[in-house]
């Protein structure tokens, strides 16, 4: 483990300043504040923001170690939550867990928490940034400035699509999928554009709850109706591949798709064939199907904005992430029930009670 770092601080008499967290990547200050300041141990396996460790680092970092903190690039499943049977919790720092094998996790009496609600805001901003981006051409016409291109004026350049009613004067319709914190949020922001919003969620397919800005519609309704469709909704087997080619085929020409939830959502493969062909008229992503790796042709297009998976990427959201990581790892670690816990099935299992008497 070459890379790791410690830092260990002197020894208190709280159960937690025992303990050891293992960190798979640098998290930001804020939350390594929270940890060095319990006195607990804490090792970083990996500084370097550009690399990230192999399943068998994951485990060996496991196995010695009483929490751990990790991030959605590092795939938790049996063999690597197997690897102790101290292992009192694990406290992810992400909304989304998708990395970790819940149904695991709770076999094996491991509380899992993660970051909710902190990163709402955040995450609907960026789609709105990605939204208006594709519709508006802002990074072609960047690119078009930075590269000397512009030379005069002309009334065809870099002309998209609208948001607000516009020139067409007709309301645009909103269609977000997956009616959650964010979609909601999302749907806020439809306001200052004068949309009009559809909502479908894939775990509520009886409707959303009436909520003044969105009104519930079918799937197919929704993909059909929208100008823009934006996906918010949790990746389960349910959602994976939910946008493929009969979807994207059911979509408008002139309709744009944002995903800033994540990659497997969208069969990525059948969206390039629908960009290449003009099926719809753009996209805007911000996480990819076999991230952080791209399907074949995704880049070359013109009809796409491409982000590095940055929806929470903002300075304060980070920090309160990795806050609220390191306080639900500190609870993990002294056997009390954490706040955001995903599967608080857990604390009533002997699984459980027999981890944290072991430890
Ligand atoms: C980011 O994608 C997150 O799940 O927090």
């Amino acid at each position: 483990m070459s890379q790791s770092s410690e830092s260990t601080q002197s020894s208190r008499s709280s159960r937690s300043s025992q303990g050891h967290i293992f960190v798979t990547r640098r998290i930001p200050q804020a939350g390594m504040e929270i940890l060095e300041e319990s006195g607990v141990r804490v090792t970083v396996f990996q500084q370097d923001e550009e690399k990230g460790l192999t399943k068998e680092e994951v485990i060996e970092g496991v196995k010695s170690c009483d929490v751990l903190i990790p991030l959605l690039t590092e795939p938790i499943d049996r063999e690597v939550m197997s690897a102790n049977d101290k292992l009192l919790g694990i406290a992810q720092m992400a909304v989304g867990f998708n990395n970790i094998d819940i149904d695991v996790a709770s076999e094996l009496g491991i509380p899992v928490t993660n970051t909710p609600g902190v990163l709402t805001d955040s995450t609907a901003d960026l789609t709105w940034a990605l939204l208006m981006a594709v519709a508006r051409l802002v990074p072609q016409s960047h690119n078009y400035m930075v590269a000397g291109r512009y030379k005069l004026w002309g009334p065809n350049l870099f002309a998209g699509g609208d948001i607000s009613p516009g020139g067409s004067g007709k309301r645009k319709v909103l269609g977000i999928i997956g009616y959650g914190r964010i979609g909601a949020a999302v749907a806020k922001r439809s306001i200052g554009f004068d949309m009009d919003v559809l909502a479908y969620d894939p775990f509520n397919k009886k409707g959303v709850e009436a909520d003044s800005l969105a009104q519930w519609a079918e799937f197919d309704e929704l993909l059909e109706k929208s100008d823009f469709v934006s996906l918010h909704p949790l990746l389960t087997p349910e959602t994976h591949h939910l946008i493929g080619e009969p979807e994207l085929r059911r979509m408008k020409s002139s309709a744009y798709l944002v995903n800033a939830s994540r990659g497997p959502v969208i069969d990525e493969r059948a969206l390039v064939r629908a960009l290449r062909q003009n099926w719809i008229a753009g996209a805007g992503l911000d996480v990819y199907e076999h991230e952080p790796a791209m399907a074949d042709g995704l880049a070359e297009l013109d009809n796409v904005v491409l982000l590095p998976h940055i929806a929470s990427a903002s300075l304060d959201t980070r920090g309160k992430m990795a806050t609220m990581a390191a306080t639900n790892a500190l609870a993990h670690l002294k056997g009390e029930p954490a706040a955001n816990v995903v599967n608080p099935e857990v604390y009533d299992t002997d699984a459980y009670r027999a981890r944290v008497s072991r430890g």
